[in-house]
């Protein structure tokens, strides 16, 4: 799969030893940045262009690690077509998936260990979302006031 991944300084070291496992195990890994760690970076900086790439379909799915995973998800999600949520166990992480489509999983280099984030990231990975009826109705909710979202602020300018 060709993922893409982020992270600031709070999660530089948890990206790359993620980035080394996957492609270990064969995937696609487009580093979104930081490259280096540099302890005044911003998270926007990379959760966005991440978010921007998986919703364009450049790459497939996202990983994004901030000290707490909280600024990257909010960052995130405010790009239309990312689905992003902070995910500290492996059935959220699949199951985010499954039921909501989740494209971009964010974790917080400073509030869990990589054996865990490993773990949910192969189930985030492994899932796929299952398409069943009372999915696409709530997710189409969620699309659809994106969607007149975006409209709106077309209009207004
Ligand atoms: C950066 O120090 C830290 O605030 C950031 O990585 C993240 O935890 C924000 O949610």
């Amino acid at each position: 799969m060709k993922i893409g991944m982020g992270a600031d300084h709070g999660g530089f070291e948890m990206k790359e030893q993620l980035a080394r496992l996957l492609a270990k195990e064969g995937h696609e890994v487009v580093d979104f940045g930081n490259r280096t760690y540099d302890n005044n970076d911003d998270y926007p900086d990379f959760a966005l262009p991440l978010a921007r790439a998986v919703a364009s379909g450049e790459v497939q799915r996202g990983i994004l690690v901030c000290g707490s995973g909280v600024g990257a998800s909010v960052a995130a999600n405010k790009v239309s077509g990312a689905r992003a949520a902070l995910c500290h166990d492996d059935f959220s992480a699949r199951q985010g998936v499954e039921d909501d489509d989740l494209n971009i999983l964010c974790f917080g280099g400073r509030t869990m260990g990589i054996a865990v984030a490993w773990d949910c990231t192969k189930s985030f990975l492994g899932a796929r979302f299952s398409g069943a009826d009372r999915h696409r109705r709530r997710l189409s909710k969620v699309l659809e006031f994106e969607a007149s979202q975006t409209a709106a602020s077309h209009n207004s300018k």
